[in-house]
């Protein structure tokens, strides 16, 4: 049921807000004037142990899925202290990559039953890793096979782009590496600030929604371009991936997610007046690296539209030239969540505006049940 939306797609997107407070339900712990706050995920209370004496963790996903555990990634290597390394799962599969009995591996997936995952599952399994699922789907293949795992509870997602599973998704990952590190006392302030954090982000969420128009007004901008490039860095690399994925699957423009710090390595070359460059600079430690990447990409004359955190608008202006995004400010590693919000509404404006499929997208399937 779209209710009074048109589209599932832009239904995900406006329920984020509801979906995020669903996923958090019940997990987070505020404690009393002495007492730590916390998270608790039921699915993992008996393994954390086990998790926090693995060498390595190891994320495994694909598409979307893929995006929210590298948004996650370095939120996870700093509160556990473990190395994480990324895989995605038909190329672990390709490579047999080595895996081993003192890694965790965790297979994050909507659908729980994604055939590259489930046979990158498998493989793990073979191989001795503690295996653990982050999806959607209670009783999906990757939640039976998994030893241990968290649904996200996002709710039922229709949209074959997925939107607010990646939100979430993000969130429980967060969560996993507060859970992993909450026997860690020289973190604890860390901790409590990101606590924190989750507990405003629905609200937050629906702040950036009121960005709906703005965002459809440069869709309409936009609307003839061949391609978008969008560049960011440390936790909002992921962002960038994930936004282009957006416009690339559902508005069927190309587009491309690039690290910002490998921008003097090729993608320069592409700069001119002409094609459109989102680059996003939030209040973060990469901050000033991107105001630097933003006064290089204007010397060489970039389309730029820049999204910022509210009130730096003067301070990623380049000349008056470039379109800015403000968005609400959340603490450094929940900033994914919200920066993701406007490319979604972006991606599915565009799609709208160019009259294509927005919920179906040619060639593409919710669950690819294939290899
Ligand atoms: C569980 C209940 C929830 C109830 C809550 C009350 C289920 C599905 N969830 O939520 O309805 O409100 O207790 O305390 O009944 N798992 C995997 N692999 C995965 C995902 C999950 O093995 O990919 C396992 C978990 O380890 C756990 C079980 O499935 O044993 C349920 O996971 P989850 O729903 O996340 O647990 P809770 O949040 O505790
Ligand atoms: C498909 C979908 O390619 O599978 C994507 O079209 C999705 O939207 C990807 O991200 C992975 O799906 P899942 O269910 O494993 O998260």
């Amino acid at each position: 049921n779209k209710g009074k939306y048109e589209h599932y797609m832009q239904k995900e997107i406006h329920e984020q807000p509801e979906s995020l407070t669903t996923t958090m339900r019940g997990r987070l712990i505020r404690g009393g004037s002495c007492k730590a706050k916390t998270v608790l995920l039921g699915g993992l209370k008996d393994h954390l142990k086990t998790i926090r004496r693995s060498r390595r963790i190891v994320f495994v996903g694909c598409g979307t899925s893929y995006n929210a555990a590298l948004a996650a990634r370095s939120i996870v290597e700093e509160l556990s202290g473990i190395p994480v390394t990324m895989e995605i799962a038909s190329d672990l599969v390709d490579r047999q990559g080595p895996i081993y009995r003192e890694d965790t591996a965790v297979f994050v997936s909507q659908s729980g039953e994604t055939a590259d995952t489930l046979l990158a599952l498998e493989y793990a399994l073979e191989n001795g890793a503690l295996c653990v699922g982050i999806t959607n789907t209670v009783g999906s293949a990757i939640a039976r096979h998994t030893h241990c795992g968290v649904h996200i509870n996002a709710g039922c997602e229709i949209g074959v782009a997925s939107t607010k599973a990646y939100t979430s998704q993000i969130v429980v990952m967060a969560m996993l590496a507060l859970a992993i590190g909450a026997d860690t006392l020289s973190n604890q302030a860390r901790r409590e600030a990101i606590i924190d954090g989750l507990f405003y982000l629905p609200r937050k969420v629906k702040e950036v929604l009121k960005l709906d128009k703005e965002m459809k007004d440069l869709a309409k901008l936009l609307i003839a371009e061949q391609s978008l490039l969008v560049f960011g860095r440390g936790y909002n690399y992921a962002t960038a991936l994930e936004g282009a994925l957006k416009v690339k699957e559902v508005a069927l423009m190309h587009s491309e997610g690039i690290l910002a710090g490998e921008m003097k390595h090729g993608p320069l070359a592409l700069v001119d007046e002409n094609l459109p460059i989102v680059v996003i600079a939030t209040r973060d430690s990469c901050f000033s690296k991107q105001q630097s990447v933003i006064q290089q990409l204007h010397a060489r004359k970039g389309r730029l539209i820049v999204m910022c955190a509210e009130g730096d608008k003067a301070s990623v202006s380049v000349g008056g030239s470039s379109r800015v995004i403000e968005v609400p400010h959340v603490v450094d590693c929940l900033q994914p969540v919200i920066n993701v919000v406007p490319l979604q509404l972006l991606a599915y404006h565009l799609t709208v505006l160019r009259g294509y499929n927005v919920d179906q997208p040619r060639n593409l399937a919710k669950s690819v049940t294939t290899q």
